[in-house]
């Protein structure tokens, strides 16, 4: 995992207002709630006292409370309150858990996984989908590092042969190019397909198509951990891949439309809409598990061809990501 990032964790509806959630994310428990605010709170989730979930306790007004000894802690993660040396007892300073900052954005959830900074980055998102833009959410479990999962949505290759009877019909195995583009600070990933059926010609070069264009088709990922499948303006897939742990991944894939707005034909064709792409996930998943090692790395026992470009060059990036963290790999 790369620290220092914005990592999506949790859909913002799995926090629910006056409850705690206990959750394993980054291979870390953690505990969420809403204060007063409507604002995501997130701690360690392991009592300084003697290592309790605070998960497993509740909320009382607007601290969390450890189901063990009744200690309290707010939402800096400051002990305020241990029940056993009475009220009027001060608390030690050192009584303290780590908390995350955290961010909602068009209904994700997003925590600050690093060190703690005065001023951090803008939360990762993307541009051309606002608050506004609805969808629909189905939530899927993978046992695999997180980097298999986003790697699977960067491969040009697989296409006809894991999907042949959904988004790959036409066996189109020949892959030109591979045409990507690199956002300058090495954070943003976009790539266009324009495989085709072999015939017998030779795969074009990158610089043999035409040139990037944000308003066609294209894939759309953002480090660390957000991905989109840009359809048409009015429709869209995304996919956010959470690691749980070093062999765990949760995905929320999502799917967008603002093309059909009357409700009850909206609700039909959401239906429709997840009921395909949990089929496209689930023809990848059958695939993606059987794969070894379980986790990827720049420098690994795999031989890879020119159609791999944008896997290529997400090592490459979460590399240099990697290696400028303090995080060992
Ligand atoms: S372990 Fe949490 S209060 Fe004792
Ligand atoms: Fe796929």
């Amino acid at each position: 995992m790369i620290r220092n990032q914005w990592y999506a964790v949790l859909d913002s509806k799995e926090v629910k207002k006056g409850r705690l959630l206990g959750v394993t994310r980054l291979s870390e428990r953690m505990v969420f709630w809403r204060d007063q605010n409507n604002k995501i709170v997130c701690l360690a989730d392991r009592c300084v006292h003697r290592g309790a979930a605070i998960s497993a306790g509740c909320l009382k007004g607007e601290h969390a409370m450890c189901p063990f000894h009744g200690f309290e802690y707010d939402s800096t993660g400051r002990v305020k309150l241990i029940p056993a040396n009475g009220r009027s007892t001060p608390v030690p300073e050192n009584m303290h858990v780590h908390s995350f900052p955290t961010a909602e954005r068009h209904g994700m959830i997003y925590i600050w996984w690093g060190d703690d900074c005065a001023e951090l980055p803008p939360v990762p998102g993307f541009a051309d989908i606002d608050e506004k833009f609805p969808y629909v959410t189905t939530v899927h479990h993978w046992p695999v590092h997180y980097s298999r999962a986003v790697e699977n949505q960067l491969d040009l290759v697989h296409v006809p042969f894991v999907h042949a009877d959904t988004i790959g019909r036409g066996f189109h195995t020949l892959v030109n190019g591979p045409l990507q583009r690199v956002s300058d600070d090495g954070h943003q990933i976009e790539f266009w397909v324009y495989n085709e059926v072999d015939k017998g010609q030779l795969p074009k070069k990158a610089n043999q198509l035409p040139p990037p264009d944000s308003n066609i088709q294209h894939i759309h990922f953002v480090f660390p951990n957000i991905w989109q499948n840009w359809i048409l303006p009015k429709f869209r897939v995304f996919v956010a891949f959470v690691p749980i742990d070093e062999e765990n991944t949760r995905i929320y894939l999502r799917t967008l439309q603002r093309f059909v707005t009357v409700p009850i034909l909206r609700e039909v064709v959401d239906f429709a809409n997840m009921k395909f792409g949990t089929k496209v996930l689930n023809q990848d998943r059958r695939v993606v598990l059987t794969q070894i090692p379980k986790k990827t790395a720049l420098q690994m026992d795999e031989k890879l061809i020119a159609g791999d470009l944008p896997i290529v060059t997400y090592r490459r990036l979460r590399d240099e990501m990697q290696k400028a963290s303090t995080d060992p790999i």
